[in-house]
């Protein structure tokens, strides 16, 4: 029987199940260009109230998945691994990652997107890199890969199209926070990357998607079952998300931090250095070299003795940057014309940093979009010199931020303000892993 876009719509309308074969062939006519997009529209729309079954969720995955180019990669050399986290701020982990996992004998060929909103993007972090070219051809970036061990490039426009369609128009049409729809988004492009070993890193907390560990938890094992019943092999990791990740927020400040991690030069309880040190060694684990406590060993000597540097100098040479900011970061790296302290007005003990309000305040100096066409300055941001649980006294530093006009400053200062919290008692602050 021929496909019926608007019996397709009415059968989740009605709260009733799709066949594999009726999501599928949805799909292709969406991709094809044959279903009108407010047909689409219509029926994410019915998923966010009648969601999706497991079933259906697994074919709307592969039938993504498949709906353009998808990635093989050659089983003889290292295993192919793959990661990703879920949206947040200040979160520079991929660019330590990466050459990390090169360095203890895996391959990582990572394609990344730009930032939107109050998160920001890998790629945008790796362009503020004097020449660094994040639009590869295949060939190049397969050569790259399997030379250096890592590489990092933009969406591949002909990877999952019907994600890159069904995204657009979740973001306009209020549909984005449904957990099939995350999931299979997700997956589709991780399923097209290529790889056999993922770990999914789900932020919870303000600053991230899913604000409460067990929507976390609940995302995490549907993405999980989508990995494993498409002979992929899938963990996840769960980790705090109400402060920044890191000291840094802002494209040019990010890679300065993360050059320093790949330094070695940041103390052992930095949650940047932990988060990459724990998501590297569960990768190494999940491709069988060695017990968990073994691979994160192996993390560490591999950051310590400077094999992950020196992973990150050969991609970023061959991918066109200035190998220099390696050495000299402050002067290769573009800078912003002021930088405006805020100080404490209290004693006492720093109980949160805002990440949502970082976030979007680094957006508005013009670290990020608020569409897709806008252009962002990558010198702009926020250093933050204070953790959560750490003492702070009054006129201590709290943050720097770092501008070129773009907002006024008497408001980024009121705003960078309102993110921080000082109280006088020392609080709990919870573990970075949840
Ligand atoms: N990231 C994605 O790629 N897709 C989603 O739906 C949400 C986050
Ligand atoms: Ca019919």
């Amino acid at each position: 029987m021929a496909f019926d876009p608007i019996e397709f719509i009415e059968t989740k309308k009605d709260g009733m199940k799709h066949r594999p074969k009726e999501i599928q062939e949805f799909i292709r006519l969406l991709v094809s260009g044959d279903l009108p997009e407010y047909q689409a529209a219509a029926w994410l729309m019915a998923v966010i109230f009648n969601g999706l079954a497991f079933s259906e969720t697994l074919a709307l995955t592969q039938a993504m998945a498949t709906s353009g180019k998808v990635y093989k990669w050659d089983t003889d050399g290292p295993p192919v691994v793959d990661k990703h986290s879920t949206g947040g701020v200040g979160d520079t982990v991929t660019l330590v990652v990466a050459p990390l996992v090169a360095a203890m004998g895996m391959r990582m060929g990572k394609h990344s997107g730009r930032g939107l909103g109050h998160t920001g993007g890998t790629i945008d972090k790796l362009e503020s890199i004097p020449g660094f070219r994040t639009s590869l051809t295949e060939k190049e970036f397969r050569k790259i890969v399997n030379r250096v061990g890592c590489g990092v490039a933009g969406q591949d426009k002909s990877m999952t199209p019907a994600d890159g369609i069904l995204y657009s128009l979740r973001d306009v049409t209020s549909t984005v926070d449904q957990e099939a729809l995350i999931a299979s988004s997700i997956m589709s492009k991780k399923l097209a990357g290529g790889a056999m070993h993922i770990l999914l890193e789900v932020k919870v907390g303000s600053g991230a998607f899913m604000k409460d560990p067990e929507s976390a938890r609940s995302l995490s094992k549907l993405m999980i079952r989508l990995g494993m019943a498409s002979g992929r092999n899938v963990r996840t990791v769960l980790s705090s998300m109400s402060s920044p990740l890191g000291r840094a927020v802002g494209n040019a400040l990010e890679v300065r931090e993360a050059i320093k991690v790949l330094k070695n030069d940041t103390p052992d309880d930095d949650p940047l250095k932990r988060i990459a040190i724990e998501i590297a060694a569960r990768l190494a684990s999940m491709c069988g070299f060695g017990k968990i406590h073994q691979t994160r060993s192996r993390a560490r000597s591999c950051l310590a003795g400077g094999a992950a540097l020196s992973r990150f100098r050969d991609m970023v040479s061959a991918q066109g940057g200035d190998e220099a900011v390696i050495d000299q970061p402050e002067k290769i790296l573009p800078h912003a014309g002021k930088i405006l302290e805020i100080p404490s007005t209290s004693n006492g003990f720093l109980k949160t940093c805002n990440a949502l309000i970082i976030g979007e305040l680094v957006r508005d100096l013009g670290g990020g979009r608020k569409s897709k066409n806008d252009v962002i300055d990558s010198s702009v941001g926020i250093l933050i010199h204070s953790r959560p649980g750490m003492k702070v006294g009054s006129g201590d530093v709290l943050c720097e931020i770092h501008t070129n006009g773009r907002i006024s400053n008497s408001e980024a200062v009121q705003r960078a303000e309102s993110a921080f919290k000082v109280v006088s008692r020392k609080p709990e602050i919870p573990d970075l892993f949840i």
